[in-house]
């Protein structure tokens, strides 16, 4: 089996689907690994340190996708990406099918098979392939130090001869994945840090971090499954921005990470809220690009309302390149040997891993999340 590994051409991509160290093991399993020219460059790993671990660089980016059984990749293909492969090659790389048809279509016409990684089913046995938790654990820790850099203030409690500075305070929206490791990281910086989230089972986890958990009363509106938010209703919602409201008035960092699979992000922080706030504070919204939960913050963009620096920064992980590709890699290959061997794809149908995550296949979309096109 042959697999590529095309350099990221998504703006502000610093990432890459697999580094010299697993390629040395994939290699070493009977698998032939080809690299584009300076994939690796902007994660720090240079051609040579691809070569020495056994893979091929190859410069031309139209042969690599033709040559390939298998093309490994961080973000979902562009069009061109998909008319190079071959038909019955296999695609591996974050797709987000159910908000994206027209991607899974052109794969199914293509017919190649895509297989995408944010639908991996989250059990137990599936955690080393779970990237969309190691991405958001990296992206958790860095929204935390991009916020600091923002703020003209410190974390910590501060004597000193010439007076005392107060700890900041810290808001987080959303204990899950990312939430937590925001938790941990500002409390490791010093900061006071209270948390808002509308799963019960999150204010244990949120007080075994140190956090101050919101209080706030859930209604029938609510519909948790299998550990997410499926809905809330509107009414709810603007109890809940009622609710938060002097916290975040009284925050200097507020981080959002709310979200709901599928469907837009839930707002949380209105115009209202955010002219409330005191000059200078800080948020940062991590669903940005899910439609927000700050209704003013934009996507890629730093932009100061009020006197409050709102930072809409889409794809935090890759500000962390290195660790987020190293991470990337280790839940990837760990997925191909799940589903494959040096001498091809098993195929196990009814397998739970392999049937939820499978998007395309012999010509069709076989996902049920991804919506069927509209016939006229
Ligand atoms: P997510 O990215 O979908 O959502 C982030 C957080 O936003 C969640 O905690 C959610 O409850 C919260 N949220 C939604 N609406 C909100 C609102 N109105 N106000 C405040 N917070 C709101 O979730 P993520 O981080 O991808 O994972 C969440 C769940 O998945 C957890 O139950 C986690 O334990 C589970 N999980 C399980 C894994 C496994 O078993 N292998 C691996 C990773 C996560």
């Amino acid at each position: 089996m042959k697999i590529a590994v095309p350099k990221e051409t998504k703006e502000r991509e610093k990432r890459v689907a697999l580094t010299p160290d697993v390629i040395r093991s994939l290699v070493k399993s009977g698998f032939e690994c080809l690299v584009e020219k300076d994939a690796g460059l902007s994660s720090f790993f240079d051609d040579q340190s691809y070569i020495s671990a056994g893979a091929k660089i190859i410069t031309d980016r139209q042969s690599l996708y033709a040559d390939a059984d298998v093309v490994l990749k961080v973000n979902p293909p562009v069009p061109s990406e998909i008319s190079f492969m071959k038909q019955g090659s296999v695609l591996i790389s974050f797709m987000f099918a159910a908000s994206n048809p027209e991607l899974a279509e052109a794969c199914a016409k293509q017919g190649i098979s895509s297989f995408s990684v944010d639908a991996i089913p989250r059990i137990s046995r599936a955690q080393k392939m779970d990237a969309l938790s190691s991405q958001a654990n990296l992206a958790g820790y860095k929204s935390v130090i991009v916020g600091a850099n923002a703020l003209g203030k410190i974390f910590p409690l501060l004597m000193t001869a010439a007076g005392t500075i107060k700890p900041s305070r810290v808001v987080i929206m959303g204990a899950g994945v990312a939430g937590l490791q925001a938790i941990a990281t500002a409390k490791r910086l010093g900061a006071i840090v209270e948390v808002s989230d509308i799963r019960p089972e999150t204010k244990e986890q949120v007080e075994s971090l140190g956090g101050k958990f919101i209080e706030l009363e859930g209604d029938a509106s609510i519909k948790l499954e299998g550990g997410y938010v499926k809905n809330v209703s509107d009414d709810f919602l603007k109890k809940q921005q009622e609710l938060i409201s002097k916290h975040v008035a009284e925050a200097d960092l507020v981080i959002t990470t709310a979200l709901i699979p599928g469907k837009k992000a839930p707002v949380l922080i209105t115009e209202d809220m955010v002219k409330r706030m005191r000059m200078g504070s800080v948020i940062v919204d991590m669903a940005v690009e899910q439609g927000g939960n700050c209704t003013l913050s934009e996507v890629n963009k730093n932009v100061v309302k009020y006197g409050v620096t709102i930072i809409g920064e889409a794809n935090l992980p890759s500000l962390m390149s290195l660790n987020a590709s190293e991470l990337y890699a280790k839940n990837i290959s760990t997925f191909l040997l799940h589903l494959a061997t040096k001498d091809g794809f098993k195929w196990e149908m009814e397998e739970e891993i392999t049937k939820g995550s499978l998007i395309t296949h012999q010509g069709k979309i076989v996902h049920p999340s991804v919506p069927k096109p509209v016939v006229a």
